[in-house]
């Protein structure tokens, strides 16, 4: 397909999809995505894809067997996609716009900018010997820096891990090593909030006595920052000055890895989760044109940052390859006011705006003062990512921010689905929007509900376990060196499903509101944690013998963990442990991951076979109340414990503290 006859294809996308607009509206694209499920992806992989060398098979894929893959004999280079082929009709047009922390500091990257740019870095991560299918880590904040990183691996097939430019140098190294990367490319440092950041020194940290790494590439921030410090150190901006702007894309097949993006689960070590080429891109550029309306040309503001599945997949790789021009938003909502997102919407004519119900609800406590003093009408577009949005805030979007007017598409989805799953729409002309419920699937997504015993659950009016029927494009091929565990985790649990690990309940008109995790991984200000991997990091310390984390309810974050920890014997009880606790979560995790709360107790309740009862410790961590007996009949059945006293004392040790 030529550019310009995609080009008219997508401008004629209006909401639903233009391959199947003789079919009708979303229930009939919707009907014939699940019946025709290869025929419907095919053609999609056809008509917004690029390729180098055509494919013949569509789906090869079947959960039970642990084998996903999609177009697997076509060839196809991602940058190529997202940049090359739009050079023809929009090379001086904006791709890039870079709202730094500063407002009124932005710069513009034009797609022949970003092409010559990445064609650059990708000649200078060569000169490191980076070949395709190694792995690159990257510790960079949203920045065109960091988005060119991303394009120069996929244009030389080089597998980009991002990490979370948030994230402690423990985790970054423990990250580092799990992939095998010899190359990291990071920033001096980053601002926000007014605030420098300095980021060389978590990876200078990261990778002490780490022979693996033999290069650092180091971008520049903050011209003043000193940001070679070691003898690894590269200057990354000197480097992409004298690199030639001619480099070859690698023909990559369809199911050759794009990135690794390492997430949280429900024991202690994080998956790097691995995603496709082709699969993933088309997942990205399907989702991002029919759930957002984006259109070639439009300013799409998805502030989310690229360490997260939501920058990986609608800040850079979704808008991208729409033609679209993407925001990247180094700042954070509230500076220098609460105002900062709807000033941005107004300065850009956004007509994407997409965030984390976190922020939302931090903002809607203001007036709305911030809000009206800008122009929002340039918005088609609000979207809500990460966790369940509360009907007042949801309302407020909708009402308030998009004056009635704008459709708010609250996306369930996972990093393991590569997109959006679960969103209301795209959806016909008049259908209900549901506050806080996500309400239908996308195309080709078909949900079912499992019961404890692996029945589906048939009808409406029901709940269970959030499992999808058929395999998508945009799914997760596996966890990097370790696709034991991702059979186990996402395909073995029910039979020939992926299993999501959310509930959900599906309402009388058949629409699906998600209830929440059913294992232990709480999300936090949007950032999914392992209430495991907090226990792990508490055990670390010499003064634990024990620990049990929890998530519990928290206003603006959404949820936030809570510790029970026990100290070793002969140790003294003192408030030094809590703040040594602390210390040591951000240290070894991320400052987000620190307990609202460290409770030092005595025992812990457990079961006769010896499993924590996270389910008491949750209800004890979220009360408020006085006395035990005011609490004791919420906590159930408590005399099965092995020593139900315990909670009591527990219950003590909270008030005193
Ligand atoms: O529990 C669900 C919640 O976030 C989890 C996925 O987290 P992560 O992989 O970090 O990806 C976040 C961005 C896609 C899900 O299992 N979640 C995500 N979006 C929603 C949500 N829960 C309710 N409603 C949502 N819209």
């Amino acid at each position: 397909m030529r550019t310009r006859q995609l080009q008219s294809l997508l401008r004629n996308t209006k909401r639903n999809l233009v391959e199947f607009k003789e079919l009708g509206g979303y229930s009939e694209i919707y009907k014939y995505s699940i019946e025709n499920n290869t025929e419907f992806w095919e053609k999609l992989a056809r008509s917004r894809l690029d390729w180098k060398e055509d494919f013949t098979q569509v789906s090869n894929s079947c959960f039970k067997n642990g084998s996903i893959s999609w177009f697997a004999d076509g060839k196809l280079n991602v940058f190529d996609n997202c940049v090359t082929r739009h050079l023809p009709d929009r090379a001086d047009q904006p791709a890039l716009i870079y709202e730094k922390d500063e407002p009124g500091t932005e710069e513009f990257v034009s797609y022949a900018q970003l092409h010559s740019l990445v064609n650059r870095f990708a000649n200078v991560l060569k000169s490191k010997g980076v070949k395709k299918g190694d792995r690159v880590a990257i510790y960079y904040p949203v920045s065109p820096l960091g988005v060119a990183a991303m394009l120069a691996c996929a244009k030389i097939g080089a597998v980009h891990s991002v990490v979370f430019a948030g994230f402690s140098a423990d985790a970054l190294r423990q990250r580092i090593i799990d992939a095998d990367c010899r190359v990291v490319i990071c920033a001096d440092g980053t601002y926000r909030g007014g605030r420098y950041i300095n980021l060389k020194s978590v990876v200078d940290q990261a990778i002490e006595n780490l022979d693996l790494v033999e290069t650092v590439l180091v971008g520049t921030r903050n011209p003043e920052a000193q940001k070679l410090t070691t003898g690894k150190d590269v200057d990354l901006d000197q480097a992409l000055e004298s690199a030639s702007d001619n480099c070859e894309s690698e023909p990559m097949n369809a199911e050759d890895p794009l990135f690794l993006l390492y997430t949280s689960g429900s024991t202690g070590k994080p998956k790097g989760l691995v995603h496709s080429q082709a699969g993933y891109l088309l997942y990205a550029a399907v989702t991002t044109s029919a759930v957002f309306d984006c259109q070639p040309g439009d300013r799409f503001g998805c502030v989310a940052d690229i360490g997260w599945i939501t920058g990986h997949t609608y800040t850079v790789y979704g808008p991208l390859v729409n033609g679209a021009v993407s925001l990247l938003f180094e700042s954070v909502p509230s500076y220098p006011d609460p105002g900062r997102y709807w000033a941005t919407v107004e300065k850009y004519n956004l007509t994407q705006f997409y965030g984390a119900p976190t922020a939302y609800r931090s903002l809607l406590r203001h007036s709305n003062e911030f809000i009206e003093k800008y122009d929002r009408s340039s918005l088609k577009r609000i979207g809500s990512v990460g966790e369940p949005i509360n009907t007042e805030a949801w309302e407020w979007l909708h009402h308030t921010v998009g004056s009635s007017k704008v459709r708010i598409a609250d996306t369930w989805w996972q990093t393991e689905t590569g997109g959006n799953m679960i969103t209301p729409v795209p959806c016909d002309e008049g259908a209900a929007f549901k506050p806080g419920s996500a309400q239908r699937p996308f195309y080709g997504i078909e949900p079912v509900l499992k019961s404890a015993d692996g029945k589906t659950v048939e009808g409406n009016s029901v709940d269970g376990a959030l499992c999808i029927a058929k395999p998508w494009p945009g799914i997760a091929r596996t966890i990097h060196g370790d696709h034991e565990r991702f059979r186990n985790v996402y395909l073995n649990v029910f039979d020939d499903v992926y299993t999501t690990g959310d509930g959900a309940h599906r309402d009388v008109d058949g629409e699906y509101t998600i209830t929440g995790r059913m294992d232990d991984v709480i999300n936090v200000s949007g950032h999914r944690l392992g209430t495991a991997e907090v226990e792990d990091c508490l055990a670390q310390l010499e003064f634990i013998s024990e620990a049990a984390v929890v998530g519990i309810p928290e206003e603006t974050k959404g949820e936030v963990p809570y510790a029970f920890i026990i100290l070793k014997e002969g140790v003294i009880d003192s408030s030094e442990h809590k703040l040594l606790a602390s210390q040591h979560v951000a240290k070894v995790i991320a400052k987000f991951a620190v307990p609202q709360d460290t409770i030092i107790v005595d025992g812990l309740p457990k079961t006769r076979s010896g499993k924590i009862m996270r389910r008491i410790l949750r209800k004890l961590a979220a009360s408020s109340v006085q006395t035990f007996a005011e609490i004791a009949p919420e906590l159930g059945d408590i005399s099965t414990l092995a020593e139900p006293e315990v909670v009591e004392e527990i219950f003590l040790k909270k008030c005193q503290s």
